[in-house]
Formats: structure tokens, C-alpha cells, sequence
């Protein structure tokens, strides 16, 4: 009898509703035209099942925002005292106002939703396209790109609308009106598959490459152990990526072989299969040669993305979701997007899970991209008017991460003491579309643009947007195994600055940890205070052309080339307050 009952008073429910008041549709986001290279190819088929996620709004982000500042600040006197994930959630779940709400409207639909994240801010339900289409005014469609050689497609919306009195519940819902560019799948083709001891024209003295030794020297990296089990570094592989366990050895046992017999732990989402067929994966062996036994994770993403973010969201709660042994301390990640691929919610939504990281006590590490101004990929970002303005990459353009950009070491008749350090032309940088300039670098921002940027340059970028990259490191050309071959990465892949970088912060957690204190977590107010850059290397050479220009200068003090600097560790050491070394 039961189970009669209960879709009795379903019936009932969903009648009353429609028929108390058909509810006020008003558009909740839309776009006039799909992204750049998308051609809509028709209507989506109606019996198709589309899984859609509706975001809701957290109930607290700006308190969520200053309890990371006041632990994140060193002069803050809550220094380090990292939240809960409990903490964490009380800040994020929605009120139960938008979740009763917003259930309501879907149980009049007949809908049931589950939650996928911890603080229930995100619903989860699979209905055809021909209901999604009624339930959101929305158009169903399916599009393909035309640079996509996999023929991939994907189902979007051009608009979307809910129920007027919902909207202020709502952050987004997606997939609708996002459209991720495809990737192009790394060529290694050009590697024989064979194992051999073949080596790719490789000059292996430091003179000319990087290599764990020459960064090693040109940081001040330690190679003492670390020895706090806690104290886990996170390395992202993004797009089904691998980290072979083979060749992070056979790097190993070349570069570090006392370190040799060292290994990582794997955790997969999205699908992802970590197949160990391709991919050496320079940004596991980089981070361990350097962060010796600092404990790695590597953090593998699929291409089921049912976040519609690639992964990037659904990376944050699975991170969210671990437990304290398990989640790293430090995270760092070498993939990157185009800004505007995800709409402004959907990037907000995202940064917001940025915040949740910062306070939680992690360093959030990104890359900056690898195409100068034109961010994360080759193509700049259309004005609308048909001209060509910078494009700048994600999710650097958030404040609640680190964006890190990439130099080059200048090591012509090198020693240890003697080298220099330029911007690699290849360093993305600029301001981001979406989020403001944040406190923290607002008079860095301010006194660059008012002198190192001629006005040229007006119209091209967005003067009041967060700066980025936040600092930065070697990453080109270096020294890797791929398919046990010692390959060489350069200009053509994405840099490994952010591994090294992250390596650094590891280490230095390692040391505060066992000196009783807590690790750095979000480093941002740290790295522009008066003793964080102070720390750094100045870098005040190079520039990141794209979109037809030369890019931006690099220059004394910060810049989007190269921030704040590349590291100095024994500066860092002291500056985190570390005591002199016996
Ligand atoms: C709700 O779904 C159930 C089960 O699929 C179905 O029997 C019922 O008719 C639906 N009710 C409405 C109002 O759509
Ligand atoms: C969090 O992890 C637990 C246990 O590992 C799992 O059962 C649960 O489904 C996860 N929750 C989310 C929202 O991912
Ligand atoms: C994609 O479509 C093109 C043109 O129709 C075709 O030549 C190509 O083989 C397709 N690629 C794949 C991977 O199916
Ligand atoms: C780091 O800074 C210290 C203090 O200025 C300096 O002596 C040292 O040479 C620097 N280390 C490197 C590797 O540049
Ligand atoms: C690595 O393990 C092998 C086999 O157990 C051992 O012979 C070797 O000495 C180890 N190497 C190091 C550097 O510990
Ligand atoms: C450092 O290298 C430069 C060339 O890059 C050379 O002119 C200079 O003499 C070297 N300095 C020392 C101290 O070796
Ligand atoms: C420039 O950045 C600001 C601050 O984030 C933003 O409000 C504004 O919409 C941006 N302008 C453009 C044209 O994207
Ligand atoms: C970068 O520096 C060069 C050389 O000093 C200068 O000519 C150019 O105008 C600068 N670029 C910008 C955008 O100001």
C-alpha cells in the first residue's frame, strides 16, 4: 500500500503547485552565441538523459573569506589555525531556506536530487532533454567544435530560465551555457615506444637544461629527508593523465638515486583509468626528486566530468571529502583553462572551492598557462567587435589560489653562484575578467599598470582585475622520463614551474610541522607581505608576447610575467619564521 500512497500525495503536491500559481520563469543565464569554434549541429534528441547539477548559494562566503584571512595572514594573531572541514561547512551548506525551496520546485517536477558534495551545496538529477527543456525554458542542443578531431559533442543550452522566486537560491546549473574547449591530447608519438637507452640529443650537465641538481642549486632546495608523515604533497594530473610508476623510477634513479626506491600514492576521479601506456609525467617525478620524502599523492581526473568543469570542481570535493590523513597539504596543479570557458557563476562556484582549500590549510598551486597573453591557449579571447584582445587563463584568475608563472634559468658558463634568471616568453600572465583585484596585491597592481604599461595596451585587458601569476619558477626546457626515454620537455609542453615551486612549500611545511607549528596553508597574504617578497627573487627581465603584441614587461617588484619572484629557500625558511639550522 505504501508505495500507492506516496505517489498519491506526489500527484498531489505537483498539482497544487502548478496549479497555486505557474510559476514566473526569469532567465537565469545565456549567452547570445555558443564559445569561440562551437557550431550548434541541432536539436538535442528528447528522450536523451541529460544528468544536470544545480549549484546553490553558500550561505556565508564573505565570512568563509575573512576567517581565511584572518588564519592566512601572518600578522593576523589566528595565524595557522586552520579550519575543520566542519568548519568549512557550516560556511558553504546553503541555507535551509534555498534548499527547501529549491526540492520543493523539483518534487513538483517529480524530480529527486542527491547531494555531491559534503556541504550539500550541490544537487545532482537525471531527467530526459525533453523535460529539462520544459522545466527550464531552454533549448536543448547539440554542439560540436571545430577543432575537435575526436568529434566529441556536447549538449548545451544558449539560455536557460527557473522559477523567479528561486533565483536567488540558485548559482547555476549546469551543463548549459558552458562550453569546455576540447584539449589537445599531449603528441608523444614522436618518442619511439620501444625501451632503450636512447637518448634525445641531450647535453646532461646543468649547463643547459633543468635537472633536479641545477634547481636544487639555483633555489637552495635541501636534499635532507623530510620526515612528517602528514605533511602530503598533491600533484593534479588533469585529462586522464598517467603518472608512470616506471619511468618516475627510472628519473629517479638517475637524478636522485639515493631516493630511488621512493613511490607515491594514487587516487582517481572522474574515471580516470591511470593506464601507465603513455605519459611520464614530469610534474610527479619534478616534485619528488625535489620534495625528497615528502609523501605524494598523485590526484588523477577522468574525462567524466560530471562537474562540466573538467574535473576541477570535482578534483576540490574529492579533496574536500578526504580525510586528515589522507588530503594534502600542498596541491599543485600544471593544467589550466580559459577564463571565460566557464560562465562567471560557474567560475565563482569554483573559486569558492578554492576558499574551501585555503581554509582548510592547503597551498593551492596553478600554473598560469603557457601562451603569454593569450593565456591558455594559442587563440585570444574576441572583443566582440571582431578584434582580438589577451585571454587570460583560469583558475589563476581566482585569489584564493597561487598562480605560478614560468622563468628560465640563464645558466651560460654556469656554477651554483653564477646564473641568472629571466620571464620565459612562454609565461602566461595578466588580469583576470572575472574576479577583482584583491587586497593583497591591489598596490602592486596598481603601481604596475601605473608605470610598465604603456597605453598601447588600453582596451586589451582589464585593468581592475586580479593580477596573476602570483610568483613564479623554473619550468623550460627540462630533463624528463617518458616510455623510459630521458626525453626533453620544452617550449612546446606545459612548463613544470609549479611542481617546483609547490616542492618548496612542501619542504618547508615538513619543517614547520616538526617544529610544532602549522602548515603555511593559502600563501598569498604571506608572499606580498614585506618579508614573503623579501624572500623571492626578483625578477625583472622577460616578457610574454601573444595576440600580436610583445605581452607584458617583467620589471622590479611584481608583474605579470613573473610576480613576485622565483624562491630563495633559506629567505623562506627564515621568513616563515623557522629557527637558524644548528
Ligand atoms: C512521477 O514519476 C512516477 C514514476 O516514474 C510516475 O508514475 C508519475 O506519474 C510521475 N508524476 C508526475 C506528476 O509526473
Ligand atoms: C565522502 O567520502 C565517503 C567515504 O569515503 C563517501 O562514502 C561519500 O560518498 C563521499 N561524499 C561525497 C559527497 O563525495
Ligand atoms: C571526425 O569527423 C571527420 C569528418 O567527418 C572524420 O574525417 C574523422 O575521421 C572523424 N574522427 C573521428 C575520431 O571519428
Ligand atoms: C639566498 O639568499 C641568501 C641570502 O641573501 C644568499 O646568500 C643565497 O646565495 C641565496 N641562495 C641562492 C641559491 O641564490
Ligand atoms: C632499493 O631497493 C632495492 C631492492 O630492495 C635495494 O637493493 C636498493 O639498495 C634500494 N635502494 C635504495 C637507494 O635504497
Ligand atoms: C657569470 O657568467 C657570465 C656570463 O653569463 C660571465 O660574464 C661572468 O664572468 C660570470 N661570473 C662569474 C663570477 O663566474
Ligand atoms: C573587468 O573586471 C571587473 C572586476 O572583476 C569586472 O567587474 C568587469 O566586468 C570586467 N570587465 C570586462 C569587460 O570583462
Ligand atoms: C616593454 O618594454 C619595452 C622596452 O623598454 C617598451 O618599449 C615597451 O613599451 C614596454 N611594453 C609596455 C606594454 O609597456
Amino acid at each position: 500500500m505504501a508505495p500507492i500512497r506516496s505517489s498519491i500525495f506526489f500527484a498531489f503536491v505537483a498539482v497544487a503547485v502548478a496549479s497555486a500559481a505557474s510559476p514566473t520563469m526569469i532567465v537565469h543565464e545565456s549567452r547570445a552565441q555558443p564559445a569561440h569554434g562551437f557550431i550548434r549541429t541541432g536539436p538535442a534528441p528528447d528522450e536523451q538523459q541529460l544528468k544536470l547539477r544545480i549549484a546553490l548559494k553558500s550561505s556565508n562566503i564573505p565570512g568563509l573569506e575573512s576567517e581565511v584571512m584572518a588564519v592566512s595572514d601572518p600578522t593576523s594573531s589566528r595565524y595557522g589555525q586552520h579550519l575543520t572541514p566542519k568548519q568549512v561547512a557550516d560556511y558553504v551548506r546553503p541555507t535551509a531556506e534555498s534548499v527547501s525551496a529549491v526540492t520543493s520546485w523539483l518534487k513538483a517536477n517529480n524530480i529527486s536530487a542527491t547531494s555531491v558534495t559534503p556541504a550539500g551545496n550541490i544537487l545532482q538529477f537525471q531527467i530526459p532533454v525533453s523535460q529539462a527543456n520544459s522545466l527550464l525554458n531552454a533549448e536543448f542542443s547539440v554542439f560540436e567544435h571545430q577543432d575537435d578531431s575526436n568529434n566529441e559533442t556536447s549538449i548545451r543550452t544558449l539560455q536557460y530560465s527557473v522559477p523567479a522566486d528561486l533565483s536567488a537560491h540558485i548559482s547555476y546549473l549546469q551543463p548549459t551555457t558552458s562550453f569546455s574547449t576540447p584539449r589537445v591530447t599531449p603528441q608523444l608519438t614522436a618518442i619511439s615506444t620501444h625501451r632503450s637507452n636512447k637518448r634525445l640529443n641531450l647535453d646532461p650537465s646543468c649547463a643547459d637544461m633543468g635537472t633536479p641538481a641545477c634547481l636544487q642549486a639555483a633555489y637552495g632546495i635541501p636534499s635532507t629527508p623530510a620526515t612528517q608523515k602528514s605533511n602530503i604533497l598533491g600533484v593534479s594530473g588533469f585529462f586522464d593523465e598517467s603518472a608512470k610508476v616506471e619511468d618516475t623510477k627510472d628519473f629517479l634513479t638517475k637524478y636522485r638515486p639515493e631516493i630511488a626506491n621512493n613511490t607515491f600514492e594514487v587516487t582517481l576521479l572522474d574515471d580516470a583509468r591511470d593506464d601507465q601506456l603513455i605519459g611520464g609525467y614530469i610534474d610527479v617525478q619534478y616534485a619528488m626528486a625535489l620534495a625528497t620524502d615528502v609523501p605524494l599523492t598523485y590526484i588523477g581526473v577522468g574525462f567524466q566530468n560530471p562537474d562540466g568543469m573538467e574535473g576541477f570542481l570535482d578534483q576540490v570535493n574529492t579533496i574536500i571529502n578526504m580525510t586528515a590523513e589522507t588530503r594534502p597539504t600542498v596541491l599543485s596543479t600544471s593544467a589550466y583553462f580559459n577564463e571565460d570557458d566557464y560562465t562567471l557563476p560557474m567560475a565563482q562556484g569554483l573559486c569558492e572551492g578554492y576558499l574551501q582549500l585555503s581554509a582548510l590549510g592547503i597551498s593551492t598551486l596553478f600554473s598560469s598557462g603557457r601562451f603569454g597573453v593569450a593565456g591558455a591557449s594559442v587563440i585570444c579571447k574576441d572583443d566582440g567587435n571582431g578584434g582580438l584582445v589577451f585571454a587570460p587563463s583560469g583558475p589563476s584568475g581566482c585569489p584564493w589560489v597561487t598562480s605560478v608563472g614560468t622563468t628560465q634559468l640563464v645558466l651560460d658558463n654556469y656554477t651554483p653562484d653564477n646564473f641568472s634568471e629571466i620571464g620565459s616568453p612562454v609565461s602566461a600572465g595578466g588580469f583576470s575578467n572575472y574576479f577583482p583585484i584583491p587586497e593583497y596585491q591591489k598596490q602592486d597592481v596598481v603601481n604596475y599598470l601605473a608605470t610598465s604599461v604603456d597605453g598601447s595596451y588600453k582596451g586589451l585587458f582589464n585593468a581592475t582585475g586580479r593580477g596573476f601569476p602570483d610568483v613564479s619558477a623554473a619550468g623550460l626546457p627540462f630533463e624528463t622520463f617518458i616510455n623510459g626515454f630521458l626525453a626533453i620537455f620544452t617550449d612546446n609542453q606545459p612548463p613544470a614551474s609549479t611542481p617546483v615551486f609547490a616542492a618548496v612549500i612542501a619542504l618547508l611545511n615538513d619543517e614547520l610541522i616538526a617544529n610544532g607549528k602549522s602548515p603555511l596553508g593559502f600563501l598569498n597574504p604571506f608572499l606580498y607581505s614585506a618579508d614573503g617578497r623579501a624572500a623571492l627573487n626578483d625578477i625583472t627581465e622577460g616578457k610574454n608576447p601573444g595576440c600580436g603584441t610583445s605581452g607584458f614587461n617583467a620589471t622590479v617588484g611584481w608583474d605579470p610575467v613573473t610576480g613576485l619572484g622565483s624562491p630563495n629557500y633559506s629567505k623562506l625558511r627564515k621568513a616563515v619564521g623557522l629557527p637558524d639550522k644548528a
